[in-house]
């Protein structure tokens, strides 16, 4: 019996807000609803009392260093003469935004270098003094083992357990920033896919383009002048292959499809296959997650971004099939990452303002294929600025780290796009545990879920004990 109580409160919900008749059916529609509250309460004590874990609160332990709050006071200079032209020009110009958006968006700003330290401070894991080996200083430049800044951006990581090995993959854009058009979005013409690879998660050896883009071939999907964003990769046991899914677009996000690659090896070279739009929908920011059970999903931003989609692939994991579900209906979510835990299905998404950030939000479902519910900001520490705006970046990726319970690793890009190349990664500890803040649609104000917990830190490292600070 696996949580039957949302999908049944949720029937509930609808039956009642459904039924536009007499104060009379209204009163009795009433009665019944608060003796459902009841019985669902009275369910869910039994329920957590048989697991023994009172409101889902996951019997984590309590990693104490990475769960201080850190504050960051950050004070914003006073506006003083013209903003650069850049400042306004966020895909989304009407959208009201938060006064650090402005000035983090703004190439003059006074205090750019908190938002984009000078190279001089970059993470250098071949040169770093001893004490800040491991550490992650989330928006300093980030070089990988030939001291080159880091090329993998809306990336993802792979674990590949035949060789021990974690591989980040991501947009490789170490190309000039330009504007295709007066309207169109900052761009970086395609290069490819870049990997890394790592086996602590901190030094990260170049693997080179693993799927490169085509220079002569106009019509061709990985063209130059086309898009692609947020590749990820698995692994099939079944086929042996490592499979890339990614956003494939023209410079002007009207194609709005997937895109599919193989290869024998996880550092390529991958072939790619096609593209297409997944159930016949329009598809734009987009993740695929690997269910404890080999079954892979799609989850994709649709219907002009007012929706996500998801669904299960082929078994092959090289195609969709025809199951699909609509969540997150009319929330104008992207930006998914997925990841679970103790059975429970999370997510964290962003709004959709460009290269703007915006202020994350926290999903969570019993089943991939939802319903979701969104249980708020997880974003925790620095400040007031930091946590309406995702720490300035947008979530990409979420993975679990490596032999701790209950805590995982955020990885978010936060886009410079004046310098998309000079984009920089933000890497946060998230944890999941406690209630969560408000009343939530399905639950009826029942604190049935755990929190997701972001925190921000100047630094930090892994903790003790795992695989990677072993070494
Ligand atoms: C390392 O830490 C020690 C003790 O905290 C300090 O005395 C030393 O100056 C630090 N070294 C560097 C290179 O930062
Ligand atoms: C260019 O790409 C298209 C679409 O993938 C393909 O059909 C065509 O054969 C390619 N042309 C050349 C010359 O490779
Ligand atoms: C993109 O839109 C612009 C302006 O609307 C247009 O001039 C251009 O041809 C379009 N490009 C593509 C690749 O569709
Ligand atoms: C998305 O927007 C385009 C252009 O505004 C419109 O033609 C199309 O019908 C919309 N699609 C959906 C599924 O809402």
């Amino acid at each position: 019996m696996k949580r039957p109580m949302s999908n049944f409160g949720s029937q509930v919900m609808r039956v009642f807000s459904g039924s536009r008749c007499s104060t009379f059916a209204m009163v009795w529609s009433f009665m019944g609803f608060v003796v459902l509250l009841h019985l669902i309460s009275v369910c869910r004590q039994k329920d957590a009392a048989n697991e023994g874990n009172h409101l889902r609160t996951s019997n984590r332990p309590i990693y104490l260093e990475l769960e201080t709050v850190e504050e960051d006071n950050l004070q914003i200079p006073p506006p003083k003469g013209k903003r650069s032209p850049h400042a306004t020009k966020s895909k989304n110009k009407n959208r009201r935004t938060h006064p650090i958006v402005d000035e983090f968006l703004d190439k003059k700003s006074q205090i750019r270098h908190v938002f984009f330290p000078e190279k001089r401070t970059a993470v250098d894991p071949m040169n770093s003094a001893g004490n800040d080996s491991f550490y992650y200083f989330p928006g300093r430049v980030w070089l990988d083992t030939e001291g080159n800044p880091i090329q993998a951006h809306g990336g993802g990581v792979l674990y590949d357990e035949r060789s021990g090995t974690y591989y980040w993959y991501g947009e490789y854009k170490d190309g000039p920033t330009y504007h295709a058009h007066k309207r169109g979005a900052a761009r970086v013409d395609v290069i490819g896919v870049g990997c890394y690879s790592s086996k602590d998660l901190w030094m990260w050896k170049n693997e080179g383009i693993v799927l490169a883009a085509k220079e002569t071939n106009e019509t061709h999907d990985l063209h130059k002048s086309k898009v692609l964003e947020r590749p990820k990769v698995i692994y099939n046991e079944k086929t042996r292959k490592y499979v890339m899914w990614m956003h494939i677009d023209d410079a002007n996000y009207t194609k709005a499809a997937v895109g599919v690659a193989t290869s024998d090896y996880p550092t390529g070279p991958f072939d790619y296959l096609f593209s297409k739009r997944p159930h016949g929908f329009d598809s734009r920011d987009m993740t695929i997650f690997k269910d404890d059970d080999g079954i892979a999903y799609v989850m994709y931003s649709s219907e002009n971004n007012s929706v996500l989609h998801v669904g299960p692939l082929t078994e092959d994991y090289l195609d969709v099939t025809h199951v699909m579900r609509r969540i997150l209906v009319g929330q104008h979510r992207e930006a998914p990452a997925l990841f679970k835990h103790e059975g429970t299905y999370y997510m964290i998404t962003s709004g959709c303002t460009g290269w703007a950030p915006n202020e994350a939000m926290a999903h969570v479902a019993d089943s991939i294929m939802g319903p979701w519910e969104t249980i708020g900001n997880p974003c925790i520490g620095g400040n007031k600025m930091y946590q309406l705006t995702t720490f300035l970046a947008q979530s990409t990726f979420v993975l679990p780290m490596p032999g701790q319970q209950g805590a995982f690793i955020f990885m978010a890009d936060r886009w410079n796009p004046s310098d998309l190349r000079d984009s920089r990664y933000v890497w946060l500890p998230l944890l999941v545990g406690g209630p969560v803040d408000g009343p939530l649609e399905y639950s009826f104000g029942f604190p049935l879920w755990s929190r997701v917990s972001i925190y921000w830190h100047r630094k930090w490292r892994l903790p003790k004990g795992s695989s990677s600070s072993t070494k």
